[in-house]
């Protein structure tokens, strides 16, 4: 059987309770496909700092390098709140991102018939939405320089750099196109070029890519009509691009359209390296009590099968299984309501159901 190394950061809060039910399920789908998952885990974000006084060390950085893929839980928590910037829990995320190059960060956002009750939005609006996010992951405001904070005539002010270069913008554009070709052939770009010199910049180099992409649609959304359209009417978007900050906060805006941001996977992809993780935070206030959903980190898993170790059927088998277990009712806290034909399931007992199914699907 074929060997292949994984490095995960389960990081803090429920990140080690989802990961750990990723990594089983991944085991299991790729060892389906004749591949034998190792994983080496490290300590990072908040429980790296309270092991290593940084929470991320250079030799953790290295092996992610080294081994190009990495399944990551969760960062942050109250704990760490008061630490200075460059030790918080979310430095160490920023810095792997930066680090591994992955620049383009997949977020598929899909609606699950089972679920569409589980949304606060109704469900004649959400049914059917399939939405693919390319959120820019290593540029703009997340790491433009000047960063600072000084004080003027007695008042303190700090500042954040919004900077995009055309070659950022346009190595996303092109994935974003490309990824479109395979769907439903519209890309939707995102930004605030009424006002932004950094937005106006996005716009014009997206144009330029859709020059090499006749045969794909390209409209432009200002990002606050598109935080309405999004929940007004999801069904119109196929393939969103969009810079770092505004897709940061898109995206939580989108997995609401799920029934839970507990759904929500996530890819980033860059330099031949693919970090995968959940789009939700370290949820603290339920960490440890067995209850988290571990859909969206499973599901990353997934992403991790197709987009980096080229073994889609593994992740075929990973997606019906997620499919298989809403199907057959069974809801974490999140998006259990009640429903008959539903049952109310901790961490541990969705991850027996989702080996329950690939292993009924092997054998098939
Ligand atoms: C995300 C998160 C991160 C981000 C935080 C934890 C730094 O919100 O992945 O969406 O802002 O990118
Ligand atoms: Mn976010």
């Amino acid at each position: 059987m074929t060997k292949q190394t994984i490095i995960t950061l389960p990081g803090d809060g429920i990140g080690p309770e989802v990961t750990s039910v990723a990594v089983a399920v991944l085991k299991r789908a790729c060892k389906a496909s004749g591949v034998e998952i190792e994983t080496i885990a490290q300590p990072f974000g908040g429980t790296g700092y309270d092991l290593n006084g940084t929470p991320v060390t250079d030799e953790t950085l290295e092996l992610c390098k080294q081994h190009r893929f990495v399944l990551l839980g969760a960062v942050g928590g109250p704990k760490w709140d008061e630490l200075s910037a460059d030790k918080r829990p979310e430095a160490a995320l920023l810095k792997l991102r930066k680090e591994l190059g992955v620049y383009a960060n997949l977020r598929p956002i899909k609606v699950y018939p089972e679920l569409a009750a589980a949304s606060t939005v109704k469900e004649e609006v959400i049914a059917g939405t399939d939405i693919l996010i390319y959120r820019e992951l290593t540029g703009g405001i997340y790491f433009g320089k000047p960063r600072e904070s000084g004080e003027v005539d007695d008042d303190p002010y700090s500042l954040d750099t919004m900077r995009y270069s055309r070659s950022e913008v346009q190595r996303l554009a092109r994935k974003a196109f490309e990824a479109a070709r395979l769907r439903d052939g519209r890309v939707c770009s995102v930004d605030k070029a009424n006002v932004l010199e950094s937005s106006r910049l996005w716009r014009k180099s997206v144009i330029e890519v859709s020059e090499e992409y006749p045969d794909v649609e390209l409209t432009h959304m200002l990002v606050d009509n598109c935080a309405m359209q999004l929940i007004r009417d999801p069904k119109q978007f196929d393939v969103m691009v969009t810079g770092n900050l505004f897709g940061d906060i898109l995206s939580d805006e989108a997995a609401m359209l799920t029934g839970s941001i507990g759904m929500l996977p996530s890819a980033s992809l860059g330099d031949g390296n693919g970090l995968y993780e959940p789009v939700h935070g370290s949820a603290p206030d339920i960490a440890g009590e067995g209850i988290a959903n571990p859909l969206a980190a499973v599901a990353s898993a997934a992403l991790l099968c197709r987009h980096s170790l080229n073994l889609p059927n593994a992740a075929d088998a990973i997606e019906n299984a997620i499919k298989t277990v809403l199907k057959n009712g069974v809801r974490t806290a999140d998006l259990y309501t009640g429903e008959t034909g539903t049952v109310k399931a901790g961490t541990k007992e969705v991850e027996k159901a989702l080996l329950d199914a690939i292993g009924e699907a092997v054998a098939a």
